[in-house]
Protein backbone atom coordinates (compact mmCIF):
# COMPACT_ATOMS: atom_id res chain seq x y z
CA UNK A 1 0.00 0.00 0.00
CA UNK A 2 2.66 2.35 0.99
CA UNK A 3 4.40 1.86 -1.87
CA UNK A 4 1.67 3.30 -3.91
CA UNK A 5 1.65 6.43 -2.00
CA UNK A 6 2.82 9.45 -3.58
CA UNK A 7 3.47 11.58 -0.69
CA UNK A 8 4.90 9.40 1.88
CA UNK A 9 8.39 10.79 2.67
CA UNK A 10 10.24 7.13 2.43
CA UNK A 11 12.13 6.19 -0.71
CA UNK A 12 10.18 3.69 -2.86
CA UNK A 13 12.72 0.41 -4.73
CA UNK A 14 12.41 1.69 -7.86
CA UNK A 15 13.37 5.63 -7.04
CA UNK A 16 16.98 4.97 -5.90
CA UNK A 17 18.39 5.39 -9.21
CA UNK A 18 16.39 8.68 -10.36
CA UNK A 19 17.03 10.22 -6.91
CA UNK A 20 21.05 9.58 -7.47
CA UNK A 21 20.38 11.77 -10.54
CA UNK A 22 18.62 14.52 -8.68
CA UNK A 23 20.56 14.36 -6.16
CA UNK A 24 23.04 17.78 -5.77
CA UNK A 25 26.44 17.21 -5.59
CA UNK A 26 28.08 20.56 -4.11
CA UNK A 27 26.93 22.97 -1.23
CA UNK A 28 26.00 25.19 -3.82
CA UNK A 29 23.20 22.84 -5.35
CA UNK A 30 21.83 22.10 -1.64
CA UNK A 31 18.74 24.06 -1.28
CA UNK A 32 17.83 25.56 2.05
CA UNK A 33 18.82 24.58 5.40
CA UNK A 34 21.47 27.56 5.62
CA UNK A 35 22.42 26.87 9.68
CA UNK A 36 23.10 23.80 8.79
CA UNK A 37 25.27 24.79 5.60
CA UNK A 38 27.01 27.53 7.48
CA UNK A 39 27.81 25.52 10.15
CA UNK A 40 29.39 22.88 8.04
CA UNK A 41 30.75 25.26 6.05
CA UNK A 42 33.34 26.52 8.81
CA UNK A 43 33.94 23.16 9.82
CA UNK A 44 34.72 22.09 6.83
CA UNK A 45 37.26 24.91 5.87
CA UNK A 46 38.69 24.65 9.40
CA UNK A 47 39.70 20.75 9.13
CA UNK A 48 40.77 21.23 5.49
CA UNK A 49 43.56 24.03 6.51
CA UNK A 50 44.41 21.68 9.42
CA UNK A 51 44.93 19.02 6.94
CA UNK A 52 42.35 16.83 9.45
CA UNK A 53 39.57 14.77 9.76
CA UNK A 54 36.58 16.39 10.32
CA UNK A 55 34.46 15.99 13.33
CA UNK A 56 31.99 13.81 13.31
CA UNK A 57 28.66 14.75 12.28
CA UNK A 58 25.53 13.39 13.27
CA UNK A 59 22.09 14.68 11.16
CA UNK A 60 18.74 14.32 12.27
CA UNK A 61 15.46 15.04 10.87
CA UNK A 62 12.49 13.20 8.78
CA UNK A 63 13.02 11.10 6.17
CA UNK A 64 13.25 13.23 2.82
CA UNK A 65 14.79 16.24 4.08
CA UNK A 66 18.27 15.59 2.59
CA UNK A 67 20.24 13.82 4.64
CA UNK A 68 22.08 10.95 2.73
CA UNK A 69 22.95 13.91 0.16
CA UNK A 70 24.25 16.39 2.79
CA UNK A 71 26.87 13.32 3.18
CA UNK A 72 27.61 12.88 -0.08
CA UNK A 73 28.46 16.51 -0.26
CA UNK A 74 30.23 16.23 3.22
CA UNK A 75 32.93 13.62 1.79
CA UNK A 76 32.70 15.76 -1.81
CA UNK A 77 33.90 18.78 0.08
CA UNK A 78 36.43 17.13 2.09
CA UNK A 79 38.00 15.37 -1.07
CA UNK A 80 37.49 12.14 0.72
CA UNK A 81 36.08 8.58 -0.30
CA UNK A 82 32.52 7.97 1.06
CA UNK A 83 31.63 4.63 2.28
CA UNK A 84 28.18 3.81 2.94
CA UNK A 85 25.86 1.44 5.48
CA UNK A 86 23.43 1.34 7.55
CA UNK A 87 22.55 0.10 10.85
CA UNK A 88 20.92 -2.76 10.38
CA UNK A 89 23.41 -3.79 7.63
CA UNK A 90 25.86 -3.95 10.40
CA UNK A 91 25.00 -7.32 12.20
CA UNK A 92 28.06 -8.31 14.08
CA UNK A 93 31.29 -6.09 15.65
CA UNK A 94 33.24 -8.02 13.08
CA UNK A 95 31.54 -6.36 10.05
CA UNK A 96 31.61 -3.00 11.22
CA UNK A 97 35.74 -3.81 12.72
CA UNK A 98 36.11 -4.51 8.96
CA UNK A 99 34.83 -1.70 7.66
CA UNK A 100 37.10 0.44 9.66
CA UNK A 101 40.43 -1.11 8.98
CA UNK A 102 39.47 -0.58 5.48
CA UNK A 103 39.05 3.02 5.86
CA UNK A 104 41.53 5.27 4.83
CA UNK A 105 42.49 8.89 6.77
CA UNK A 106 39.62 11.08 6.40
CA UNK A 107 37.58 8.99 4.82
CA UNK A 108 34.17 9.69 5.42
CA UNK A 109 31.83 6.73 6.96
CA UNK A 110 27.92 7.04 6.64
CA UNK A 111 25.86 4.89 8.78
CA UNK A 112 21.74 5.49 8.18
CA UNK A 113 19.47 4.88 10.38
CA UNK A 114 22.05 4.70 12.89
CA UNK A 115 19.65 4.11 15.83
CA UNK A 116 19.35 1.03 14.65
CA UNK A 117 22.58 -0.38 15.41
CA UNK A 118 22.76 -3.15 17.51
CA UNK A 119 24.73 -2.76 21.10
CA UNK A 120 27.49 -5.32 20.35
CA UNK A 121 28.55 -3.04 17.55
CA UNK A 122 28.04 0.10 18.74
CA UNK A 123 30.38 -0.66 21.58
CA UNK A 124 33.00 -0.94 18.77
CA UNK A 125 32.40 2.20 17.56
CA UNK A 126 32.50 4.57 20.92
CA UNK A 127 36.41 3.61 21.08
CA UNK A 128 36.90 3.74 17.19
CA UNK A 129 35.08 7.53 17.18
CA UNK A 130 36.86 8.76 20.39
CA UNK A 131 40.62 7.75 20.07
CA UNK A 132 40.46 5.92 16.73
CA UNK A 133 41.28 2.20 18.27
CA UNK A 134 39.44 -0.79 17.46
CA UNK A 135 39.53 -2.58 21.23
CA UNK A 136 38.99 -6.38 20.92
CA UNK A 137 39.42 -9.64 23.16
CA UNK A 138 41.27 -12.39 21.45
CA UNK A 139 41.08 -15.23 23.40
CA UNK A 140 38.31 -17.11 26.10
CA UNK A 141 38.73 -16.89 29.78
CA UNK A 142 42.30 -16.38 31.98
CA UNK A 143 44.16 -16.28 28.99
CA UNK A 144 41.63 -13.63 26.85
CA UNK A 145 44.34 -10.56 26.01
CA UNK A 146 42.36 -7.02 25.46
CA UNK A 147 44.42 -5.92 21.84
CA UNK A 148 44.06 -2.51 20.58
CA UNK A 149 44.44 -1.29 17.13
CA UNK A 150 45.14 1.91 15.53
CA UNK A 151 42.87 3.23 13.35
CA UNK A 152 42.88 5.43 10.50
CA UNK A 153 41.36 9.10 11.59
CA UNK A 154 38.02 8.96 9.75
CA UNK A 155 34.96 10.76 9.73
CA UNK A 156 31.55 9.36 10.75
CA UNK A 157 28.32 10.73 9.52
CA UNK A 158 25.29 9.22 11.27
CA UNK A 159 21.88 9.91 9.87
CA UNK A 160 18.62 9.35 12.00
CA UNK A 161 15.42 10.11 11.95
CA UNK A 162 15.04 8.98 15.45
CA UNK A 163 17.50 11.28 17.95
CA UNK A 164 15.25 10.34 21.02
CA UNK A 165 16.35 6.79 20.14
CA UNK A 166 19.83 6.94 19.97
CA UNK A 167 21.79 6.38 23.27
CA UNK A 168 23.02 9.42 24.95
CA UNK A 169 27.28 7.74 25.00
CA UNK A 170 26.61 7.78 21.15
CA UNK A 171 25.27 10.99 21.04
CA UNK A 172 27.66 12.43 22.76
CA UNK A 173 30.29 11.29 20.43
CA UNK A 174 29.36 13.52 17.66
CA UNK A 175 30.95 16.99 17.59
CA UNK A 176 28.57 18.53 14.84
CA UNK A 177 24.79 18.00 15.25
CA UNK A 178 23.05 19.11 12.40
CA UNK A 179 18.75 19.03 12.89
CA UNK A 180 17.35 19.10 9.65
CA UNK A 181 14.26 21.32 9.19
CA UNK A 182 11.24 21.19 6.42
CA UNK A 183 11.26 23.35 4.14
CA UNK A 184 9.60 26.30 2.67
CA UNK A 185 7.03 26.43 -0.09
CA UNK A 186 10.28 28.63 -1.52
CA UNK A 187 12.99 26.61 -1.12
CA UNK A 188 11.29 23.18 -2.42
CA UNK A 189 10.01 25.50 -6.12
CA UNK A 190 13.85 26.55 -6.49
CA UNK A 191 14.50 22.37 -5.70
CA UNK A 192 11.44 21.24 -8.25
CA UNK A 193 13.41 24.21 -11.09
CA UNK A 194 16.63 22.51 -10.55
CA UNK A 195 15.20 18.91 -10.83
CA UNK A 196 13.30 19.75 -14.29
CA UNK A 197 16.44 21.65 -15.86
CA UNK A 198 18.56 18.23 -14.68
CA UNK A 199 15.62 15.73 -15.93
CA UNK A 200 15.75 17.80 -19.06
CA UNK A 201 12.51 19.79 -19.29
CA UNK A 202 11.15 23.19 -18.74
CA UNK A 203 9.03 24.02 -16.12
CA UNK A 204 6.92 27.67 -15.29
CA UNK A 205 7.91 28.76 -12.15
CA UNK A 206 4.10 28.89 -11.27
CA UNK A 207 4.01 24.97 -12.59
CA UNK A 208 6.46 24.74 -9.87
CA UNK A 209 5.51 26.98 -6.95
CA UNK A 210 2.63 24.42 -7.29
CA UNK A 211 4.44 21.25 -6.73
CA UNK A 212 6.08 22.52 -3.75
CA UNK A 213 2.92 23.79 -2.40
CA UNK A 214 1.64 19.96 -2.11
CA UNK A 215 4.97 18.69 -1.36
CA UNK A 216 4.89 18.34 2.49
CA UNK A 217 8.06 20.53 2.64
CA UNK A 218 10.02 17.82 1.63
CA UNK A 219 12.52 17.61 -1.21
CA UNK A 220 11.73 14.01 -2.05
CA UNK A 221 8.08 13.95 -2.55
CA UNK A 222 8.52 17.05 -4.57
CA UNK A 223 10.76 15.49 -6.89
CA UNK A 224 8.51 12.46 -7.03
CA UNK A 225 5.37 14.64 -7.81
CA UNK A 226 7.75 16.75 -10.53
CA UNK A 227 8.08 13.40 -12.33
CA UNK A 228 4.45 12.69 -12.60
CA UNK A 229 3.76 16.15 -13.30
CA UNK A 230 5.80 15.27 -16.37
CA UNK A 231 4.17 12.60 -17.29
CA UNK A 232 1.28 14.45 -17.45
CA UNK A 233 2.35 17.56 -19.70
CA UNK A 234 4.19 15.12 -22.14
CA UNK A 235 0.85 13.29 -22.80
CA UNK A 236 -0.65 16.85 -23.22
CA UNK A 237 2.02 17.26 -25.69
CA UNK A 238 3.53 20.78 -23.62
CA UNK A 239 7.11 21.30 -23.91
CA UNK A 240 6.86 23.36 -21.34
CA UNK A 241 5.37 22.52 -17.58
CA UNK A 242 2.40 24.60 -17.45
CA UNK A 243 0.47 25.55 -13.95
CA UNK A 244 -2.51 23.80 -15.53
CA UNK A 245 -0.29 20.52 -15.70
CA UNK A 246 0.93 20.88 -12.06
CA UNK A 247 -2.45 21.78 -11.18
CA UNK A 248 -3.91 19.21 -13.46
CA UNK A 249 -1.84 16.00 -12.37
CA UNK A 250 -2.14 16.73 -8.85
CA UNK A 251 -6.06 16.90 -8.99
CA UNK A 252 -5.62 13.90 -11.35
CA UNK A 253 -3.59 12.01 -7.99
CA UNK A 254 -6.05 13.49 -5.66
CA UNK A 255 -3.70 15.47 -3.90
CA UNK A 256 -4.80 18.40 -2.21
CA UNK A 257 -3.87 21.69 -1.91
CA UNK A 258 -2.36 21.10 0.83
CA UNK A 259 -0.36 18.00 -0.26
CA UNK A 260 -2.92 15.81 1.70
CA UNK A 261 -3.62 12.29 0.00
CA UNK A 262 -7.10 10.45 -0.28
CA UNK A 263 -5.78 8.45 2.82
CA UNK A 264 -5.09 11.41 4.46
CA UNK A 265 -8.78 12.99 4.29
CA UNK A 266 -10.31 9.72 4.73
CA UNK A 267 -8.25 9.41 7.96
CA UNK A 268 -9.18 12.95 8.96
CA UNK A 269 -13.10 12.07 8.03
CA UNK A 270 -13.11 8.53 9.78
CA UNK A 271 -12.06 10.67 12.89
CA UNK A 272 -15.30 12.60 12.69
CA UNK A 273 -17.61 10.14 11.38
CA UNK A 274 -16.08 7.20 13.77
CA UNK A 275 -15.62 8.64 16.67
CA UNK A 276 -17.02 12.22 16.41
CA UNK A 277 -13.29 13.82 16.54
CA UNK A 278 -12.21 11.80 19.31
CA UNK A 279 -9.99 11.28 21.39
CA UNK A 280 -9.48 8.29 19.89
CA UNK A 281 -6.87 5.27 20.27
CA UNK A 282 -4.44 4.94 17.89
CA UNK A 283 -5.20 0.64 16.96
CA UNK A 284 -9.04 1.84 16.37
CA UNK A 285 -8.32 4.50 14.39
CA UNK A 286 -5.52 2.60 12.58
CA UNK A 287 -8.13 -0.70 12.02
CA UNK A 288 -11.20 1.50 10.83
CA UNK A 289 -8.73 2.81 7.49
CA UNK A 290 -7.10 -0.54 7.07
CA UNK A 291 -3.70 0.55 8.34
CA UNK A 292 -1.35 -0.76 10.55
CA UNK A 293 -0.96 1.50 14.06
CA UNK A 294 3.03 2.19 13.01
CA UNK A 295 2.33 3.74 9.33
CA UNK A 296 -0.13 5.69 10.93
CA UNK A 297 1.97 6.57 13.66
CA UNK A 298 5.43 7.14 11.21
CA UNK A 299 4.04 7.98 8.16
CA UNK A 300 0.07 9.82 8.11
CA UNK A 301 0.51 11.77 11.24
CA UNK A 302 3.91 13.45 11.84
CA UNK A 303 2.63 15.74 8.74
CA UNK A 304 -1.08 16.24 9.98
CA UNK A 305 0.46 17.33 13.79
CA UNK A 306 2.83 19.61 12.25
CA UNK A 307 -0.12 21.40 9.87
CA UNK A 308 -2.48 21.54 13.67
CA UNK A 309 -5.25 19.23 11.89
CA UNK A 310 -4.64 16.86 14.95
CA UNK A 311 -3.31 16.53 18.15
CA UNK A 312 -2.11 13.52 20.40
CA UNK A 313 -3.82 13.70 23.98
CA UNK A 314 -3.37 11.74 27.17
CA UNK A 315 -6.28 10.06 25.75
CA UNK A 316 -5.88 9.36 21.91
CA UNK A 317 -6.12 11.62 19.33
CA UNK A 318 -8.39 14.38 18.49
CA UNK A 319 -9.15 16.22 15.49
CA UNK A 320 -8.46 20.06 15.87
CA UNK A 321 -10.13 23.26 14.17
CA UNK A 322 -7.88 23.13 11.02
CA UNK A 323 -8.98 19.88 10.84
CA UNK A 324 -12.58 19.93 11.42
CA UNK A 325 -12.10 22.78 8.58
CA UNK A 326 -9.74 21.57 5.63
CA UNK A 327 -12.53 18.46 5.34
CA UNK A 328 -15.43 21.04 5.54
CA UNK A 329 -16.77 19.92 8.76
CA UNK A 330 -17.77 22.09 11.69
CA UNK A 331 -16.05 21.40 15.43
CA UNK A 332 -18.34 21.58 17.77
CA UNK A 333 -18.72 24.32 20.18
CA UNK A 334 -17.79 22.25 23.16
CA UNK A 335 -14.85 20.83 21.03
CA UNK A 336 -13.23 24.51 20.95
CA UNK A 337 -12.66 24.93 24.12
CA UNK A 338 -11.84 21.84 25.23
CA UNK A 339 -9.03 21.30 22.77
CA UNK A 340 -8.03 24.94 22.06
CA UNK A 341 -5.47 24.51 24.29
CA UNK A 342 -3.96 21.75 21.99
CA UNK A 343 -3.51 24.29 19.30
CA UNK A 344 -0.25 25.56 17.88
CA UNK A 345 1.35 22.31 19.45
CA UNK A 346 4.31 20.99 16.92
CA UNK A 347 4.91 17.99 18.67
CA UNK A 348 7.26 17.13 16.04
CA UNK A 349 9.71 19.23 17.25
N1 LIG B 1 18.60 20.57 0.09
C1 LIG B 1 18.31 19.91 -1.03
N2 LIG B 1 18.46 20.49 -2.23
C2 LIG B 1 18.13 19.83 -3.37
N3 LIG B 1 17.65 18.57 -3.40
C3 LIG B 1 17.49 17.94 -2.24
C4 LIG B 1 17.82 18.55 -1.01
N4 LIG B 1 17.56 17.68 -0.01
C5 LIG B 1 17.09 16.57 -0.59
N5 LIG B 1 17.04 16.70 -1.92
C6 LIG B 1 16.53 15.70 -2.88
O1 LIG B 1 15.60 14.87 -2.20
C7 LIG B 1 15.92 13.48 -2.37
C8 LIG B 1 15.89 12.81 -1.03
O2 LIG B 1 16.99 13.25 -0.25
P1 LIG B 1 17.82 12.25 0.70
O3 LIG B 1 19.13 12.89 0.95
O4 LIG B 1 17.84 10.90 0.11
O5 LIG B 1 16.92 12.30 2.01
P2 LIG B 1 17.08 11.50 3.39
O6 LIG B 1 18.38 10.78 3.34
O7 LIG B 1 17.03 12.55 4.44
O8 LIG B 1 15.89 10.59 3.47
C9 LIG B 1 17.29 13.43 -3.05
O9 LIG B 1 17.20 12.70 -4.22
C10 LIG B 1 17.64 14.84 -3.42
O10 LIG B 1 17.64 14.99 -4.81
MG1 LIG C 1 18.64 8.69 3.34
Amino acid sequence: MEEERLVTSTINQTETEIENVLRPKSMDGYVGQDKVKDNLAVSIAASKMRADALDHVLLYGPAGLGKTTLAHIIANEMGTQLKVTSGPAIERAGDLAAILTNLNERDVLFIDEIHRLNHNVEEILYPAMEDFTLDFIIGKGPSAKNVQLPLPKFTLIGATTKAGMLSSPLRDRFGLICRLETYSVKELAEIVSRSAEKLGVEIEPKAAEEVAKRSRGTPRIANRLLRRVRDYAMVKGHEVILHSDADGALRMLEIDALGLDAIDVKLLESMVDKFGGGPCGLDTLAATINEDSNTIEDVYEPYLLQLGFIARTPRGRVLLKKGYEHIGRKMPEGKIEQYSMFEGNDENK
